[in-house]
């Protein structure tokens, strides 16, 4: 528990954020304490802890056992798809990720050196992770759920040596093999990886490339253990993939020094979590959520976490989210609220819930979407702890928003439903209109933060350090871009009310319109087309997909909607949700001839196409605020 009300932490995290971070930095363990704390590298960004050298699985693993925790769960694999449950100590897990780091090295990895991670919620992930942190090799993981194509542009951007993955992951129960598409996207990337090591699952057999291919299991036990190396804190510990305004995934890279100490003070000051406690974050490694909060932010703070290999509804059933907390004793629970949608639409009464006891949970955080207020209130009435929305980003890599629990007057604090609450320290958060004057209370704009942002935030996107200037910096100089669109009301509570860009957030997943249209765009009886993301009561947004066929093409226009959604299934992957397409005669367009996609979207949401520089809110009722 941190000794400052929010209101004290987050005024000196702004009024002197040198101090601020310092003492925040003194919280994690350095092999050499920082020269500066805040400064600005080549390209004139402003970075954090210049000169530290620290390396990261040595704080998430290492310096546990050294101080004594070594006998303490880490990691807690729980799969109800394969009916296991594993659990490995500090000790432990140190072992298998020193070895496996080992493995890499012999491969010829090293210190800067790309590994993509392609891999289902299996512990060999996280081992795969914190083995190429040990190494100061930077890994990438791909969420599995992409498909082969989307697979090698991030193997053509990150162009890795080593890729890691499996032979399947399972959904439901529906095995869903990984090594074909590996392997397609391998002969699809210009840039070839040296290896691969795959985790062979008892479920699916892998058939091994000979010269390229490894089976995990033969190469683990072969390595030997390898010691941390030391890196600096600007090194950088991964590079993650995210859905831009364009086809092209932007690689937000995240450095080691300000991450470590950004998710170190977030675990205690936001989740209210200390070392033994256990934390759950119900993502997926793929995910920045998985990042930080599956892997480095419990295990940094000594807290074990639990990897769910599973759903929320039938797995078995929609119980599934109370057997965890129940069994685990999980203390921090972390979900996005299309989880509790499905939950909430198969068991509306909770009744599966009187199955477990769940009193060890202390606290309840959603994020990764909007927390809509039916969704919001259910879970009210159905937990009897605090729900915290929360709202941040791939690019902050930690929470922008949030009613911290770690804080000193956390209890005096309500939530609002629909609000995310307060910025946390170190963001400079401003309302901006168009022209970038700032608003006032309830007035919708452009939700930006002053810069330098906060430690742990993203210092450029990989390889373009243009795209990183123009995407989130240049609109309004000085100023980061969020691209969400937002207000707060006179209380200073702020509400996120969704992309203002061409990103759409599916299910918590995100996905950008262009990467979309992309593929429509290449079937061939395809003249025009506009994807957008449209409400949808379970999953937030569906994108919808507005095509025009080209003249003189006598296509079936029931049979080219059901070849486009095969095609996104096929070249970005089936969680996007692609399902609908239908043939239009004409699209929106501005006199240049711009598509109106914010216009197909507010009509097909059935709300008024107004602009939102007109829109002035009115605070929304909070009767029922917690
Ligand atoms: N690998 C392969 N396929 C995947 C996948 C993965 N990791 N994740 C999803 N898919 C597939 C699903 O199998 C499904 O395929 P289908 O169309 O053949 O049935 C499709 O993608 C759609 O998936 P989804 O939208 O996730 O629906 P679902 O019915 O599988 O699950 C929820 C619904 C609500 C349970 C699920 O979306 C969920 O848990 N969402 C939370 C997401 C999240 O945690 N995001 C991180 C933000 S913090
Ligand atoms: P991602 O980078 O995949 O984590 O997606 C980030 C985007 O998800 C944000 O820019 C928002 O649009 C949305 N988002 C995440 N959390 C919230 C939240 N708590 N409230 C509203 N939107 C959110």
């Amino acid at each position: 528990m941190q000794t400052r009300t929010y209101e004290e932490a987050y005024r000196a995290s702004i009024d002197d954020p040198e101090t601020f971070w310092r003492e925040a930095a003194h919280d994690i363990d350095w092999f050499e304490f920082p020269a500066s704390i805040l400064d600005a590298d080549a390209n004139g960004t402003s970075r954090w802890f210049r000169g530290g050298k620290l390396n990261t699985a040595w704080l998430a693993l290492d310096r546990h056992v050294q101080t004594g925790r070594g006998d303490n769960t880490a990691l807690i694999y729980d799969s109800p798809v394969i009916g296991q449950i594993l659990r490995w100590t500090f000790a432990e897990l140190t072992e298998r990720v020193a070895r496996v780091a080992g493995g890499l090295e012999n491969l010829g990895v090293t210190q800067g050196d790309r590994v993509i991670v392609y891999m289902p919620m299996i512990p060999e992930a996280v081992i795969a992770m914190l083995a190429c942190a040990r190494i100061g090799a930077v890994h990438s993981v791909v969420f599995g759920g992409f498909a082969a194509p989307e697979l090698a542009l991030r193997i053509d951007d990150a162009k890795p040596d080593v890729v890691l993955s499996a032979s399947c992951g399972i959904e439901f129960q529906t095995v869903i093999p990984y090594k074909p598409l590996l392997d397609e996207a391998i002969d699809l990337a210009a840039s070839k990886p040296a290896h691969t090591v795959i985790v062979r699952r008892p479920q699916l057999e892998a058939a091994l490339i000979e010269g390229r291919d490894l089976d995990w299991a033969a190469w683990e036990a072969a390595s030997e253990p390898v010691p941390c190396v030391e890196v600096d804190a600007w090194d950088p510990l991964y590079i993650l993939y995210t859905s831009g305004t364009t086809g092209r995934p932007k690689g937000v890279v995240r450095d080691n020094g300000g991450h470590a100490v950004a998710l170190n003070y977030s675990m205690d000051a936001i989740y209210g979590c200390d070392a033994g406690d256990v934390y759950w974050a119900a993502s997926d490694v793929g995910w920045v959520v998985g990042h930080s909060y599956i892997v480095y932010g419990p295990l940094i703070k000594g807290c074990t976490t639990v990897l769910y290999e599973g759903k929320p509804v039938r797995t078995p059933d929609a119980g599934a989210i109370w057997r965890v907390i129940a069994e685990h004793g999980v203390k921090t629970f972390f979900v996005a609220p299309t989880a509790f949608r499905a939950v909430k639409k198969e068991d509306p009464d909770s009744t599966l819930k009187r199955r477990y006891d769940i009193s060890c949970l202390d606290y309840l955080f959603v994020a990764g979407e909007r927390l809509d207020p039916p969704t919001y209130e259910w879970l009210k009435q159905t937990v009897h702890t605090p729900v915290i929305d929360h709202w941040w980003q791939t690019e902050t890599g930690w929470s922008i928003c949030a009613n911290m629990a770690g804080v000193a007057d956390a209890d005096e604090r309500e939530t609002r439903p629909g609000s995310p609450s307060f910025p946390v320290p170190g963001y400079d958060l401003r309302i901006l209109d168009d022209d970038g004057n700032e608003l006032g209370p309830d007035e919708e704009g452009n939700v930006v933060v002053k810069g330098p942002l906060p430690p742990g935030t993203l210092p450029t996107v990989w390889g373009d350090h243009q795209r990183y200037v123009e995407a989130y910096w240049s609109r309004y100089p000085g100023f980061y871009l969020t691209g969400d669109g937002g207000y707060r009301d006179a209380d200073g509570y702020v509400y996120i009310m969704g992309r203002v860009d061409d990103v759409m957030n599916v299910a918590g997943h995100r996905l950008s319109t262009g990467e979309l249209e992309e593929v429509v765009a290449a079937h061939p009886a395809v003249a025009e087309c506009a994807v957008v993301g449209i409400a949808d009561e379970d999953r937030g947004q569906v994108p919808l997909g507005l095509v025009l066929l080209k003249d003189g093409v006598n296509a079936d226009p029931a049979e080219v909607e059901s070849e486009l959604v095969q095609m996104v299934r096929r070249r970005v992957g089936a969680f996007a949700n692609f399902k609908q397409a239908l043939v239009v005669p004409r699209l929106p367009k501005t006199r240049s001839g711009k598509i109106l996609r914010q216009v197909i979207r507010r009509i097909a949401d059935g709300q008024p196409s107004t602009t939102r520089r007109s829109l002035r809110r009115s605070r929304p009722r909070c009767a029922n605020a917690a």
